[in-house]
């Protein structure tokens, strides 16, 4: 490789503004941690080494990452963002080549932004590349002071150190840099803490460097919202806000209908089908995949679920199920953990399903608990039937045949097995096996014979 690059990601702070026992890198954006974003930006590039600076809870971004291939690279007390490239030193203090610094917190960096950085690093032979762009309203970031001849850069000045004739700079510091190694781990020892927040500021190897005659670019990004870091809750929204209406609008390019953009929720593993249909107020997570025509929500959360074509879930919360074609699911229905329902299920109001497979279809329309149970094709479950999967200790499976019909308010007291086109009486407590073709009825139930001819069947 002609410019051989290591990528350094910034990530030992507290993130004091966020007001946050957590640190800063590790909450979360549309169900991923800020630092993964960052993470798999800087892979993406493939570059031969990618160090994350940690130090504070720095076992629990370790933890985030343990699947990630990087390495960590301690940063024990907090000294600012100089003194934590420092500590890239022993690992990188022999590589000849670019070094990528970025800060953790900066989510929505696109890589290609950062590819064009260090390409154009490479060609123009400079000390350092600096990411940039203008922003109307630039509090809070560090400003970018040109040389207003050669328009390289001078220095770049935080706000808090800011001073008065440098008010109406609108160029910032984005916060990812290139630098040419080794020369950046001897310049880094020339910085002092000599500023406002008495740290070691990585910003001022480009004064030092400028002052030495030595040449530092800006390398302005097109795009000013993918560099938006995030420092406090407020940001935190605003750049998920931004995230999550990327993914949106993808979705609708390719088909989906959402009616309220400003109020679903998606996240970027989810896959949705052509003319599918998202109502307001739906929470759409993980690795949920909704086939084509099928209508979710309003009110409705899918969590690492699978959906087919043609189904419908109204007020509902789903989470790792799976639902086969033309289902009808809701209002207020909770499928949990291993649910699957075949083909044409209909789950009604007030139903909750664990761990149990339903057959094709089968309907369960009211006040229902059904778990630990297989269910086969065209079964009928009455209103308010409980299975009793626990006995305290234990759960127990529950079998029921096809084309089953379970009168209302009955209990399966499992383990139980009820044959093919078994039935069970209005209030039935299920104790025993039922076998196929028999109803049984009462407490506890029993097979259910006719008595007399005629006469109204009464228990
Ligand atoms: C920094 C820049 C600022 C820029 C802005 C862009 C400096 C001095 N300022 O300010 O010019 O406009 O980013 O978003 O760099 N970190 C460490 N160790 C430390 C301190 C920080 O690893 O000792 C990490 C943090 O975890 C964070 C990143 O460095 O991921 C940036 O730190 P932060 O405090 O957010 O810097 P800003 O004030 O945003
Ligand atoms: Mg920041």
């Amino acid at each position: 490789m002609e410019h051989p690059l290591a990528v350094v990601i910034l990530a030992a702070g507290k993130g004091t503004r966020m007001k946050s026992k957590k640190p800063k890198v590790l909450h979360s954006l549309l169900g991923r941690s800020m630092i993964e974003y960052v993470v798999d930006t800087a892979l993406s590039l493939q570059p031969q080494f990618v160090g994350v600076v940690i130090g504070y809870e720095g076992h629990a971004v370790k933890k985030e990452l343990q699947d990630k291939p990087v390495s960590f690279i301690e940063q024990n007390e907090q000294l600012g963002t100089g003194h934590a490239l420092m500590q890239a030193a022993s690992d990188l203090g022999d590589f000849s080549g670019m070094v990528l610094c970025i800060n953790g917190d900066t989510p929505l960096l696109q890589p290609q932004t950062l590819q064009s950085m260090v390409e154009k690093h490479g060609e123009e032979k400079v000390k350092a590349s600096v990411l940039t762009t203008e922003l109307e309203t630039p509090h809070g970031y560090g400003r970018v002071i040109r040389d207003e001849n050669t328009t390289l850069l001078k220095a770049i000045i935080e706000e808090k150190d800011l001073p008065d004739e440098y008010g109406s700079i609108k160029e910032i510091n984005a916060g990812s840099y290139v630098f040419d190694s080794p020369s950046i781990f001897q310049v880094l020892r020339k910085i002092d803490n000599d500023n406002a927040q008495g740290e070691y500021y990585i910003t001022d190897v480009v004064a030092v460097w400028s002052r030495e005659g030595k040449k530092v670019r800006a390398h302005k990004a097109e795009n000013y919202q993918e560099i938006l870091g995030i420092n406090d809750r407020a940001e935190l929204a605003r750049v998920e806000k931004l995230m999550l209406k990327e993914i949106i609008n993808a979705h609708m390019r390719e088909g989906v209908r959402i009616e309220d953009p400003d109020h679903t929720y998606i996240e970027p593993q989810v896959k949705i089908g052509p003319d599918t249909v998202i109502r307001p107020g739906c929470f759409l997570q993980g690795e949920t995949e909704v086939a084509k025509e099928a209508i979710i929500g309003p009110h409705t959360t899918l969590i690492d679920s699978r959906v087919g074509a043609r189904s419908q879930i109204i007020s509902s919360y789903v989470n790792q199920a799976t639902l086969g074609q033309d289902c009808n699911v809701g209002p207020y229905a909770h499928l949990r953990p291993e649910t699957v329902l075949a083909e044409g299920v209909k789950v009604g109001d007030f139903v909750e399903i664990k761990k149990s497979t339903i057959g094709r279809g089968s309907k369960v329309p009211h006040l229902s608990y059904v778990g630990d149970a297989v269910i086969g094709p065209g079964c009928n479950i009455g209103a308010g039937t409980i299975v009793a999967n626990y006995d305290g200790k234990e759960k127990h499976k529950t079998e029921i045949g096809e084309g089953v019909f379970i009168g209302s308010n009955t209990t399966l007291i499992a383990p139980v097995k009820l044959g093919p086109g078994a039935a069970t009486g209005a209030g039935a407590v299920v104790t025993r096996d039922v076998p196929a073709n028999t109803t049984v009825v009462g407490v506890p139930a029993r097979p259910f014979e006719r008595r007399e001819k005629g006469k109204t069947d009464k228990m």
